[in-house]
């Protein structure tokens, strides 16, 4: 199934500042990411439900509900399909939505789940309608339905399944169909990370890569990584080559400023990239509002790596606001960039 996973990489535009299935199967995201639910930083909502789901489970020796989990990339979606699995002892199956093209590639892996076992898609509203249709009785009476021959021929034959947990991820929950959405019985959403929850998070990840850092080091890099703990994990590593070579070997406020003023990176987090895509907003549309597509083509970026990628944090602190004209750069936005503006814009 892994496999599987690495074909589609080449389809997922370059998100160093984001996602990556790729990075998934990195040695080194795998020591960092955890393993046991008591190890998973913040999103306590989530984490609730989820020790409930999965006790209540365990107890009655029922797999737990599926699960489908929606927002940014990097927030943890994979590592809580992981944790599920773990916690519940159940093998863990990777595979995405683009990789199961044909009806034939989703029956294979569904009929070799054992009883108990996770199945997680990635990027699962990219799934084919098609192949989404054999997902319904999957999900609901764990059967597959085979059809043979054509018209009045027709024929079906059900093919049981051991009972299985689906977990699905997905960055764009609106673009998955209604049938498979009500199919979950557990959905929640992860939203960006408090700059505590992520301070804890880079204290762990700076443990566990053995480099010691500050208090203050540590609340400096969780305001610049957006919220995302794969930015912190990643900025982390810059950081700390940094201090190795250029400061004493102890990562503080300093040395974290110094060696992100190089990666790029400003003092909200914000990557050449979301820079280039407000600075167009503001410098070339006047402010807005204007479409992701004419953005887009004068960043000469995917439509979907903005609304992915850019947008969701700009979003979040406030930098640009969505209209049903388009995107629009706020006040904070033109303040953030140092730049003047326009009269009568917010007036
Ligand atoms: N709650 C958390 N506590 C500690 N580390 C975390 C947490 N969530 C994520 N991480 C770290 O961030 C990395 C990225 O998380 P993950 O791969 O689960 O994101 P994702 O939501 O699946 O992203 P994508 O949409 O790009 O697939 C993990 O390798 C892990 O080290
Ligand atoms: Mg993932």
């Amino acid at each position: 199934m892994k496999k599987k996973v690495e074909e589609d990489t080449d389809e997922k535009p370059d998100l160093s500042s984001g996602s990556c299935i790729d990075s998934d199967h990195e040695p080194e995201t795998m020591t960092l990411r955890p393993q046991r639910i008591s190890e998973y930083v913040g999103q306590d909502e989530i984490v609730e439900t989820l020790k409930i789901a999965i006790q209540a489970a365990t107890e009655r020796k029922e797999p737990v509900d599926h699960v489908l989990l929606h927002g940014p990339p990097g927030l943890g979606k994979t590592t809580l399909a992981h944790i599920i699995a773990n916690e519940t002892a159940g093998e863990l199956t990777i595979s995405s939505g683009p990789a199961l093209e044909k009806g034939g590639d989703l029956i294979g892996i569904l009929t070799h789940l054992e009883e108990g076992d996770v199945f997680f898609i990635d990027e699962i509203h990219r799934i084919p309608k098609p192949v989404e249709e054999f997902l319904y009785p999957a999900m609901e009476e764990f059967a597959v339905d085979f059809v043979f021959d054509k018209g009045m021929h027709a024929r079906s034959h059900r093919y049981r399944l051991n009972r299985f947990t689906l977990v699905g991820a997905t960055t764009r929950v609106g673009l998955l169909s209604a049938p498979l959405r009500d199919r979950f019985g557990i959905f929640r959403n992860l939203d960006f990370y408090s700059g505590k929850d992520l301070a804890r998070i880079i204290r762990r990840s700076a443990a566990l890569l053995d480099v010691p850092i500050d208090d203050a080091g540590a609340d400096e890099l969780a305001m610049r990584s957006r919220g995302t703990p794969r930015i912190a994990n990643r900025l982390l590593k810059r950081v700390r080559d940094y201090t190795q070579v250029r400061a004493d070997g102890i990562i503080t406020k300093e040395t974290v400023q110094a060696a992100l003023a190089l990666e790029g990176v400003d003092t909200m987090g914000l990557t050449n990239l979301d820079r280039r895509y407000m600075r167009t907003i503001i410098e070339f549309y006047k402010g807005g509002p204007v479409g992701i597509e004419a953005i887009a083509a004068t960043l000469q970026e995917e439509a979907d790596t903005l609304v992915d990628v850019v947008e969701p944090y700009l979003l979040k602190i406030g930098l640009i606001m969505r209209t049903p004209s388009g995107r629009k750069a706020s006040e904070d936005g033109y303040r953030h960039l140092g730049l003047r503006i326009q009269s009568n814009l917010f007036s």
